[in-house]
């Protein structure tokens, strides 16, 4: 018989959301029973949502753990550089944890981390949605199925799309790493190194390099005459790719990010939004006024294998459409796919005819990248919380399952493509 999971939501924000709104879908399955989040307007609005009691919400993780134990787990949805900060004292305190990713924020914290962790003896999933969608799960499947060989080459690549890239990473809470203290190919990539380290379980990760620099944005590149405000002086308001009036009012892009300083206003109206976006909202300055502080638009991260097999990842930020791609060769045939399609195809050799390969198309169906709380990440986004349901209910972790180990594997693939990039070395990872 399985056990209704408890959770509490510590940093009830925009991801933590999605996550417990699993629990609007299967409420025999997962409890929201507590929240914390020192932000009033947050606390109360997930409160009211997950019809959470006054006393089980809490201002900061201090406060929780001074309270015996009363649920059986905790979901971290905090900002990345909180994630160690705000998970030690409740793992310590006996919670098993789904923790945001990037777990951490730098090496000595991705240790400290992994160190708690295993002293405590919980249970840790770090959330690489991706895993879960039935595109890369069909992918890893037919790896272990051992139909294409061996592997011997993997090439994936992230086109991040322009207004995503504006909003994200040049306006938002990512467009620094003195801000968020992740670089993008943390924030943004941590899942597709994940993805590339899962594919390719047999072996292990041996060395690094990596190339990637700004390629647009930054003051010195302000076009000249440009406005310090897309709506309040800017002449190029209705034909910049990035105007705030095209994206966040005209097409209402990105509602979580750019509308958060309105929260708690209740409904707004086209007057409120165009106010805030003329006067103080960020996401209405002009793209190219953020300081880059060294971030990168576009990275390359090439990886060496134990066995003698490559890897290499692209990271492309300002394409028209966002798209994951992955090309996997083997000593028997190949995969090759496009996540947004669904669709992959698998070729095996076969000399004996034409072509010399025959080759089978994979139409899933789904679309891979729909955005909302149940569809999100293609439907990973859910599917990731009810394996941890599933785990916490005493099952083995599933062929998806991103334990903390597993992901500090491509975490620090991350962080020594950094300093790669950085210093123009090559970094080994033992
Ligand atoms: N898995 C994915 O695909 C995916 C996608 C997007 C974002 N993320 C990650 O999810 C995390 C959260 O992103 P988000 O957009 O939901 O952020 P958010 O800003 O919406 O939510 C963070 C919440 O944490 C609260 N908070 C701040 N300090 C706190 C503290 N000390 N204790 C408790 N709560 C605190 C904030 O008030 C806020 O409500 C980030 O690490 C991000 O990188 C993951």
């Amino acid at each position: 018989m399985e056990k209704k999971i408890q959770v509490v939501l510590v940093g009830a924000g925009n991801r933590a959301n999605v996550y417990a709104s699993v629990s609007l879908e299967y409420p025999e399955k997962m409890q929201v029973v507590g929240i914390v989040d020192p932000d009033p307007v947050r606390r109360e609005l997930m409160r009211e949502r997950y019809e959470v009691s006054k006393e089980n919400c809490f201002e900061s993780v201090d406060a929780f753990v001074k309270r015996e134990k009363f649920a059986d787990a905790v979901i971290n949805g905090t900002m990345d550089h909180l994630h160690v900060e705000t998970s030690i004292p409740v793992l310590e305190k006996g919670y098993d944890l789904l923790l945001e990713k990037p777990f951490a924020v730098n090496e000595e914290e991705m240790n400290r981390l992994t160190e708690v962790a295993k002293k405590c003896g919980s249970k840790v999933v770090i959330g690489h949605v991706l895993r879960y969608t039935d595109f890369y799960r069909a992918i890893k499947d037919r790896i272990l199925s051992g139909e294409i060989g061996k592997l011997i080459s993997i090439e994936t690549c992230e086109h991040v799309n322009y207004h995503h890239m504006a909003v994200s990473y040049v306006r938002g809470k990512w467009r620094s790493e003195k801000l968020c203290f992740a670089p993008m190919l943390l924030a943004k990539s941590c899942h597709d190194m994940d993805i590339m380290l899962w594919m390719m379980k047999e072996t292990e990760p041996m060395a690094v390099a990596s190339f990637g620099a700004d390629f647009q944005f930054g003051p010195h590149r302000k076009p000249d005459g440009a406005g310090t405000r897309c709506m309040r002086d800017c002449p190029f308001v209705d034909e910049c790719i990035f105007s705030a009036k095209t994206n966040y009012l005209a097409t209402e892009r990105w509602l979580q990010y750019v509308w958060k300083p309105l929260e708690g206003y209740g409904e707004l109206t086209r007057e409120m939004k165009e106010n805030s976006l003329r006067t103080d909202n960020p996401y209405g300055k002009c793209v190219w006024d953020f300081e880059r502080d060294g971030n990168v638009d576009h990275q390359t991260v090439i990886v060496n294998f134990a066995n003698g097999a490559t890897g290499s990842f692209s990271m492309i930020g300002g394409s028209a459409k966002s798209e994951r791609n992955i090309h996997i060769v083997g000593t028997r045939g190949e995969i090759k796919g496009t996540f947004e399609d669904s669709r992959y195809v698998v070729r095996r050799m076969a000399p004996s005819t034409e072509a010399g390969y025959v080759e089978e198309v994979y139409d899933l169906g789904a679309k891979g990248d729909t955005i909302g709380a149940k569809g999100g990440h293609g439907g990973g986004d859910e599917m990731l919380v009810l394996d941890f349901l599933d785990y916490l209910n005493g099952n083995p972790p599933s062929v998806s399952c991103a334990t903390l180990e597993d992901s500090a594997i491509s975490h620090k693939i991350v962080f020594k493509a950094e300093k790669a990039r950085k210093s123009g070395s090559i970094e080994k990872l033992s």
